[in-house]
Parts: C-alpha cells; sequence; structure tokens
C-alpha cells in the first residue's frame, strides 16, 4: 500500500544515514517533507490551498504553523473553530489530524483519521516548509 511503502522509505532513510550529519539530517527532513506532500495531496488538497491565489473550500495552510486557530482572513469559520483560541503547533496539528472533532468539537472540517504518527509527522513536516 502506498502508505505503508512510504513509511518503509522514510525507515530506510533512517536506517542509512547517520543523522550526526547536518547534511543527512537535512536529507532525511527532504524525503519527510516530499512524502508530507504526496500525503497532503491525497488526503487534504481537495479542500485545501496552499496557495493564497488559489481560493478552496478550506482555509489556506500556507503559514498555519504558528497562526492562531480560526484566523485566516475572510475564510467562512465555524463558531467553533474562530473561538478556539489556541495556536497552530506541532503537536496541535497531529491532534487535529487524528480527531479534529475531539480537538474542536463542532468545527465544520469533516472527521480525517488520520492516526498513523509516521504519516502526521511527515504531513506536519511539509506544513512547516510552507511556513518558513
Ligand atoms: C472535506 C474537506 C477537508 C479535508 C479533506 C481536510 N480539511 Fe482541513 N478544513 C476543512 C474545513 C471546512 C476547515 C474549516 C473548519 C472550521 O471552520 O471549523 C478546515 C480547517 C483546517 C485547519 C484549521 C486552519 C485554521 O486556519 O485554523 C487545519 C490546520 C486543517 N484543516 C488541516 C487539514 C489537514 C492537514 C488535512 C489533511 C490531513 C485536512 N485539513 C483535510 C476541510 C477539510
Amino acid at each position: 500500500m502506498f502508505i505503508k511503502s512510504l513509511s518503509t522509505l522514510a525507515l530506510a532513510a533512517m536506517l542509512t544515514a547517520p543523522l550526526s550529519t547536518p547534511a543527512a539530517a537535512d536529507t532525511f527532513e527532504r524525503v519527510k517533507i516530499d512524502a508530507g506532500a504526496e500525503l497532503f495531496a491525497s488526503d487534504c488538497r481537495r479542500c485545501h490551498s496552499v496557495d493564497a491565489d488559489k481560493a478552496s473550500y478550506g482555509p489556506l495552510l500556507e503559514g498555519v504553523i504558528g497562526r492562531r486557530a480560526g484566523s485566516f482572513p475572510d475564510y467562512p469559520y465555524s463558531e467553533a473553530l474562530a473561538g478556539a483560541g489556541f495556536v497552530w503547533t506541532k503537536g496541535a496539528l497531529r491532534a487535529w489530524m487524528e480527531a479534529n472533532d475531539e480537538l474542536v468539537p463542532g468545527t465544520k472540517m469533516r472527521h480525517v483519521g488520520i492516526t498513523d504518527p509516521t504519516v502526521q509527522d511527515f504531513i506536519v513536516s511539509y506544513l512547516a516548509s510552507l511556513s518558513k
């Protein structure tokens, strides 16, 4: 399966790349970002744009890390998310992917239920790469 092969790929990268050198750590991060981009494309992109010039059903996710939840200008958030009052961190994004409707009951984002921590990690790496 696609997700399994990605996990295998990351595992192979971990086993073959000694993370003690900065170059190897960079390579590993790049592998994670690329894998995250693929996963984002299949699980999130149908609702979320990462390009401010493109309208999307869900809020723009470029720069989401460090942004207050429910605060992208002019997006019609649910009252629940608009009033959630926390800032998106990597940890909050993981919890959201796993059970968004438990993190913010009343959100209008459909439950996506991404429970595999590796998959969460890849998608977070990808989103972080857009936040720089
Ligand atoms: C079926 C459409 C849909 C899919 C698929 C989807 N989302 Fe969403 N997402 C939304 C909607 C709609 C909102 C706004 C929720 C609200 O206002 O309560 C949202 C909100 C969010 C937010 C909050 C952003 C902010 O500005 O506070 C994040 C983060 C997010 N989604 C991440 C993801 C990720 C990561 C994925 C893929 C794993 C994903 N979403 C998949 C529709 C979707």
